[in-house]
């Protein structure tokens, strides 16, 4: 439903705000181009920081190479890790996804590195440390000759992952690195087209990322999947649900009118990791049920899966905890944020929209 309030369309739906040679979402055809390829090649190509070097290269104008990008974010990541204390100072007591924001915030500039590569670096260390103080352990040291995806699972978990592992993260980072103007993507550069720093655009985004409507997804389908338990709850659990108007997260999308490609990207993905468990065949058949129960409920709308629905389960198969799911989407999105703000920087203008004003005023008669 598009809300209207007389003519104004409300959540800017379908206005472009920038020109991008970033990211391209086609919500008719179910397409996300990345850095000019669609998203399923990328991922079975592509590293993190291969993707990372192309977003950052159309993002400054300035050419970036995969190996350039690996060593900055390996001394990002040891920079941050020196800074652990002061940048987790602010949030004992804080749940990961607060305490994220708060070490977000607290980021500065490093010498001799991109704010680029500092602030994508940082996110993988703070992650990791706010997940090892949940458990009342020490943050885990980086190593800087890993691969961006081996040494978050590292920081994250006790114990060196399996090349499986590293390989199905990294297919994660790369495929929600970037996504055309999200709402964490929109924040990020308005807040860069004030001529603010990388720094503070990026906690903007984070912020909107927190949200269960955008980034916040994850956690709460787990939380469905186990509310329902088993296959013989999933139709009157699902049914209730929607009848009492809940929405089923990691269902529905802003911009696609068909299911999103990356939702069957990390499915293949989750795939391949052999011992997924029984977790995938059960996700699998919720999923068909809440796909065929919105198709009952808005026949008219399309409401398919999103990518936050396979997202969860392929986070929770890496047994990365729940409460760290957002930050993780964070360690991905950070990419395509500052690729977004270094662009709408370069572009000198102030993203200033209006508002359809419905308030009294000084002239109107007095009720
Ligand atoms: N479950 C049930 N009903 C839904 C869902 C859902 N997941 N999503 C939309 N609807 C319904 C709405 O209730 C509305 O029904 P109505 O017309 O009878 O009132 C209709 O579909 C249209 O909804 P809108 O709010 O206009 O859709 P919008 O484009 O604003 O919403 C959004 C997109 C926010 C993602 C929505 O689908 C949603 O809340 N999904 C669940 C949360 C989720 O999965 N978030 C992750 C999104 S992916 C990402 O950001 C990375």
């Amino acid at each position: 439903m598009n809300i209207q309030l007389g003519r104004t369309p409300i959540g800017l739906d379908g206005i472009p705000a920038a020109e991008t040679a970033l990211s391209h979402v086609d919500g008719e055809h179910g397409e996300l181009i990345i850095a000019g390829e669609r998203v399923a090649d990328l991922a079975a190509a592509a590293s993190f920081e291969a993707v990372t070097a192309r977003l950052w290269s159309a993002a400054s104008g300035q050419p970036v190479d995969e190996v350039e990008v690996r060593q900055q974010l390996g001394v990002a990541r040891e920079r941050a890790f020196a800074r652990i204390p002061e940048l987790l100072a602010a949030s004992p007591g804080m749940s990961i996804i607060d305490g994220f924001r708060a070490a977000v915030a607290a980021l500065r500039a490093e010498d001799g590195l991109a704010h680029e590569a500092t602030i994508v670096g940082a996110c993988a260390v703070i992650a990791g440390a706010l997940v090892q103080r949940a458990n009342g352990a020490p943050p885990i040291a980086p190593d800087p000759t890993a691969s961006h995806a081996a040494d978050t699972l590292r920081m994250l978990r006790v114990g060196a992952p399996e090349r499986r592992e590293v390989a199905a993260l990294d297919t994660y980072l790369v495929t929600v690195c970037d996504h055309g103007m999200n709402a964490s993507t929109f924040a990020a550069r308005v807040v860069a087209s004030t001529q603010a720093d990388l720094f503070a655009a990026v906690t903007a985004g984070y912020c909107a990322l927190t949200g269960p409507l955008h980034g916040g997804a994850p956690e709460p389908v787990l939380e469905m999947l186990t509310a329902i338990g088993t296959r013989e709850r999933i139709k009157p659990w699902v049914d209730d649900a929607l009848a009492r108007g809940a929405r089923l997260m990691g269902f529905g999308h802003r911009i696609y009118r068909v299911r999103d490609p990356r939702a069957d990207v990390l499915k293949a993905a989750i795939e391949r990791l052999a011992d997924a468990g029984t977790a995938l065949p059960f996700a699998s058949a919720v999923e068909a049920y809440c796909r065929e129960a919105l198709r009952r409920k808005n026949p008219d709308r399309v409401l398919d899966t999103n990518v936050e629905f396979f997202t969860a389960i392929l986070l929770d198969a890496l047994k990365i905890p729940r409460q760290a799911f957002t930050p993780i989407f964070a360690v991905a999105r950070s990419a395509g944020w500052t690729a977004h703000a270094r662009e709408q920087q370069r572009t000198g203008r102030l993203i200033r929209p209006s508002s359809a004003y419905i308030g009294p005023t000084p002239d109107a008669p007095k009720a």
